[in-house]
């Protein structure tokens, strides 16, 4: 099981999480039905000025590119 945590504060929502929101969302419906992952939003973790942040299994990523993610999820 793969879980991606995205930071759903306010700080990292308006710096990109709503999109990566749905890119996340999207990307895992069209490519990756046949592996679990679980996709989450969580509370702001104060670490804002590394923001927007993911966690995918607790690790974080700050500011991932469309790019990166895809070949993070790529990976899985
Ligand atoms: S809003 Fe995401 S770390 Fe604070």
């Amino acid at each position: 099981m793969t879980v991606i945590k995205v930071c759903l504060g306010s700080s990292c929502y308006v710096r990109g999480n709503n999109e990566t929101l749905a890119f996340l969302e999207n990307y895992i419906n069209q490519n990756k039905k046949d592996i679990s992952v679980e996709l989450l939003g969580c509370r702001c973790t104060n670490s804002c000025q590394d923001g927007p942040n993911i966690f995918i299994n607790d690790k974080k990523y700050s500011h991932p590119s469309q790019e990166e993610l895809t070949h993070i999820l790529e990976a899985l």
